[in-house]
């Protein structure tokens, strides 16, 4: 555009035109929630989770699948997972944007001390609302917006939240195969216009399972993971024979990475503290204690420094960049265990091979991240982002005005075809972060003054040369300029 300027091959009108255009809001949902009946062919999103894929499983065994959409569309190296590292907060930090301490989904098991209720992936306490309403998930905010959605088996997409179900879903059950589940989705996807959805979660419950059972070192994991690979590309398939393939944004991601434990790294807190001075909420490696009345200072000076393999915090001395205090359900000590120590009372009791949940920060909790599709550019690959990124990215992709939430779409911005422009309506991107507003200001600004300054160098020499080329480019500025009132 610059060079167009410089070369005066257009007027500067229709420079700024140019430069004002992508600013304008292309929304089809607009600010008052009603679908804008001119906008045609809304972009569609399908948002898979292969639960417990760590970033690396792609390089372990061949992956032709994920090769095929590493090519043609983008892969993230290293993402971040919202902290804890487990399946319930971290799905729910997926499709919100916001911290587990923000949206309340703190943990697998929680206990709400206000409520006087828990919660436990184990239950059917996960279908009680009030426990998913401190956040919007996507799937709400595009129903709201006169959009529509539909969901298999991710986690809180069969909970009533905020009086909505998603338009389409399946209530969980782990028996219903990766294929049925897929082919469920191809069917909303190719629905008439009127009832066809527009964005779509699917969760698998693998490679989690194996990695837990097994240990992600055992070899036996290398066929699990091969397993998946070929699950993507039945999906691929799948997508290309509905003639679904080149329109839908196909995102593969995950909620958590895994990590090997032994049974030589095993804490016992029975051996520090007596079960009658406290609860035990949510498991290994990230366990919330609950002291009993009266209680809090003889239970934390006991496991303080009872094990040099466990931290343990009070509440209030979490880490900020856990993002992990601010919420009634986070118990007021925390312990968390090392990388690869289980946390026991005593060593009775099923132990697994594999687990999740430590520091996000440990590159073994870090989830696999790629995607293709219209929006994303194509074989690039990008060093890192937040998962809270992902929600942002999101509802760009989708048109949707995003809630207040913790990631930022400027992080994620490369990963687009199409670079967006910031809008008024969308989040300030994250404290401590600078904005690209004034950037854009400021390139605007200098882009004006080089087009007056160039109108200007030309008007002086073409006022010794006049030309008709010039004469009709004159007169088709006022046409410009009623363009610009729009
Ligand atoms: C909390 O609920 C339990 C039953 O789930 C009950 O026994 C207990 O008395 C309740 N505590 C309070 C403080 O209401
Ligand atoms: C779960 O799915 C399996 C396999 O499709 C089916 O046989 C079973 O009846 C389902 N269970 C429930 C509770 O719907
Ligand atoms: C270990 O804990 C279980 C309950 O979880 C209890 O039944 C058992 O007696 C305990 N074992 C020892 C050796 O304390
Ligand atoms: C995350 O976003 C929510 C909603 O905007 C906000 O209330 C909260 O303070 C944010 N958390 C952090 C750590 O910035
Ligand atoms: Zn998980």
């Amino acid at each position: 555009m610059l060079g167009c300027l410089l070369r005066g091959g257009c007027s500067p009108l229709l420079c700024l035109w140019a430069l004002v255009l992508p600013l304008v809001s292309l929304h089809p949902f607009n600010q008052h929630g009603r679908r804008d009946p001119i906008v045609r062919d809304r972009p569609k999103l399908l948002l898979v989770s292969f639960d417990g894929f760590r970033w690396d499983y792609i390089h372990r065994v061949p992956m032709p699948n994920f090769k095929t959409i590493i090519d043609e569309g983008v892969i993230v190296k290293e993402v971040e997972s919202a902290y804890i590292t487990k399946t319930f907060p971290n799905h729910y930090s997926l499709v919100t944007g916001l911290y587990a301490e923000t949206h309340g989904i703190v943990a697998n098991e929680m206990y709400d001390p206000v409520l006087n209720r828990s919660f436990s992936m184990e239950t059917d306490s996960i279908y009680e609302s009030l426990w998913w309403e401190e956040a919007v998930p996507l799937w709400v905010t595009i129903q709201k917006a006169g959009g529509r959605s539909g969901a298999a088996m991710w986690p809180g997409s069969d909970v009533k939240i905020h009086g909505m179900y998603p338009n389409q879903y399946l209530r969980y059950n782990a028996s219903v195969s990766f294929e049925t589940r897929v082919e469920r989705i191809i069917e909303w996807f190719s629905a008439p216009k009127d009832e066809s959805v527009d964005f779509v979660v699917l969760y698998w419950e693998e490679p989690d399972e194996s990695g837990h059972r097994l240990g992600p070192q055992n070899p036996e994991m290398d066929k699990v993971i091969a397993d998946i690979d070929e699950k993507l590309g039945f999906l691929m398939n799948e997508l290309k024979k509905a003639g679904l393939y080149e329109k839908v944004n196909l995102i593969v991601t995950s909620d958590h990475g895994m990590t090997q434990l032994s049974t030589d790294k095993i804490i016992e807190l029975d051996e520090y503290v007596t079960r009658d001075l406290y609860t035990w909420v949510d498991k290994s490696p990230v366990v919330g204690i609950l002291p009993k009345e009266g209680k809090f200072d003889e239970v934390y000076s006991k496991l303080v420094d009872a094990n040099p393999n466990m931290v343990v915090f009070k509440k209030e001395d979490i880490p900020k960049h856990f993002h992990y205090q601010h919420n009634i359900r986070i118990m007021p000590i925390l312990i968390e265990a090392k990388e690869g120590w289980t946390i026991m009372q005593n060593r009775t009791g099923a132990f697994m091979s594999g687990n999740h949940g430590y520091d996000n920060t440990l590159r073994s909790m870090q989830p696999v991240f790629v995607a293709r599709g219209p929006a994303f550019r194509q074989n690039y690959v990008k060093t890192s982002m937040s998962s809270v990124d992902l929600y942002p990215l999101m509802c760009h992709i989708l048109s949707i005005h995003p809630l207040p939430n913790n990631g930022s779409l400027f992080n994620v911005r490369d990963l687009l075809a199409e670079e967006p422009v910031p809008s008024t309506s969308s989040v300030p991107p994250r404290v401590n972060e600078y904005s690209y507003a004034p950037i854009v200001g400021s390139f605007l600004g200098v882009v004006m003054v080089l087009g007056f300054l160039v109108v200007y160098i030309r008007q002086v020499t073409l006022k010794q040369l006049p030309s008709l080329k010039h004469r009709s480019r004159e007169m088709s500025q006022p046409l410009l300029q009623e363009d610009l009132h729009l």
